[in-house]
């Protein structure tokens, strides 16, 4: 690993053999120290895996598993792989995990052509409600291999129909059931899923890409302890770790995602993301983590009460893990790019969200989503959550006035300056 008068000198080389990327990297550091980042899939990875991303493990090709490798010089890989598999196992209460998928698209992908036939029925969340386009968007690839039949959330409260969700599995008897998703903020009855599986006789699935580290914290619910055949999350997201994606699983499917992942789907795994991936693990499983978590979660309910308290109005009306929705054109009168773009003037960078059956193209859609992964990574607490909530819709209740923009983006900058980005 280098050390910090390595790792200066080689940026100190950077900005003279390559000065418009260095800009570029100087520029994006400035942005993210700032500003302040919103968006509830990102996060500012632990300080630790940074180095571990432009280690030595990035030269080294490791096609395969441990102990069963096609290219030579594998002692240390096997060393990295073996520990990231073992600390998934412990974290995650699992019985076999599959840590090389490249992010978290190829390790959906690998589930579902591990475990099923082209053609297959798959029972997924529609999109508009808080799915993902790897549960089967028209648009994705897996949209086009597969047979997506969709469920959808219900009443204020915004959650699953899960009656309706019943009804539709005993009539079209899907091979799997997946549930997981991008933008629904209330927790999953996993039991009832599970139930509703057993009585059609279908494999389960839970994506938890967004809340695995919340998952890995324990202050949300680990849908292997109800008795999920898979779990899927990625590592970047709440989790903190490297970009890439981690497939836990009951012991009897190990042997069919091994293969599905590689030689199926992937080639060479990136070993430098395996080693961070490991780190992470160890990080994730201390009480350290688990303050994070439980601190994601009461910052999350700090600014839902925020945002309420100035008449916006969320979709749910409230949130259950870390993220939130905002109805931008029922509270603001502006779509929700309008509203992204308002909000990236005074340097928070959130994004435009679909709602559910939208009337408004992704594009222009009708909301915004908001998350607090990042902030509390970043040390900030409920009573900067209060301040965040003010600014957000102080903006959006004027969009087009640039000098109070001007004022609230200069209140951003002081609240952020507070609190370094844990390894900038
Ligand atoms: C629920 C869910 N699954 C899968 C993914 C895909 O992950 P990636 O962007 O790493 O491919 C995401 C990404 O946001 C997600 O939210």
């Amino acid at each position: 690993m280098s050390s910090n008068m390595d790792l200066n000198r080689l940026r100190e080389d950077l900005a003279h053999k390559d000065p418009d990327l260095f800009s570029a990297l100087r520029s994006e550091e400035d942005r993210q120290q700032l500003g302040l980042e919103l968006i509830p899939s990102e996060n500012y990875c632990f300080p630790e895996v940074l180095p571990l991303l432009g280690s030595a493990f990035t030269n080294k090709y490791s096609e395969g598993y441990p102990g069963r490798r096609y290219y030579g010089g594998q002692p240390n890989t096997d060393i990295i792989e073996t520990l990231a598999r073992e600390r998934a196992c412990t974290l995650f209460r699992a019985e076999y995990a599959n840590v090389q998928p490249l992010s978290g698209s190829p390790m959906n992908q690998a589930v579902y052509l591990g475990l099923l036939e082209p053609g297959d029925t798959i029972l997924a969340m529609d999109l508009s409600h808080g799915g993902h386009l790897t549960h089967g968007a028209p648009v994705s690839h897996m949209g086009r291999l597969f047979n997506f039949v969709r469920y959808k959330t219900i009443g204020a409260r915004g959650d699953i129909d899960y009656t309706a969700l019943e009804e539709t599995a005993l009539k079209e008897h899907p091979k799997l059931i997946v549930c997981g998703h991008s933008s629904y903020p209330r927790e999953v009855d996993y039991a009832r899923f599970q139930e509703i599986a057993d009585k059609v006789g279908a494999l389960t699935m839970a994506d938890v890409s967004h809340v695995g580290g919340l998952v890995a914290g324990d202050v949300l619910e680990n849908p292997l302890d109800h008795g999920f055949d898979v779990m899927t999350t990625t590592t970047h997201k709440s989790l903190r770790g490297p970009r890439g994606g981690l497939i836990l699983c009951k012991a009897k499917h190990g042997k069919a995602i091994d293969a599905s992942v590689f030689p199926g789907l992937q080639g060479g795994p990136h070993m430098n993301q395996v080693a961070a991936t490991a780190l992470t693990l160890k990080l994730a499983a201390t009480d350290d983590f688990k303050v994070y978590a439980r601190n994601v979660l009461a910052n999350a309910q700090a600014l839902s009460q925020a945002l309420c308290d100035h008449q916006v109005q969320l979709i749910t009306g409230g949130t259950e893990n870390h993220l939130l929705v905002l109805n931008t054109v029922s509270s603001f009168g502006i779509d929700g790019r309008k509203a992204q773009e308002v909000l990236d003037r005074i340097e928070l960078t959130t994004n435009k969200q679909v709602i559910p059956d939208d009337p408004n193209p992704p594009v222009r859609p009708s909301g915004l989503r908001l998350g607090t992964p990042a902030p509390t990574a970043r040390g900030m607490g409920e009573a900067d959550m209060a301040i965040v909530g003010r600014l957000i819709a102080s903006a959006l209740r004027h969009p087009d006035d640039d000098a109070h923009l001007a004022d609230l983006a200069t209140e951003v900058q002081a609240l952020t300056a507070r609190f370094p980005v844990p390894g900038l």
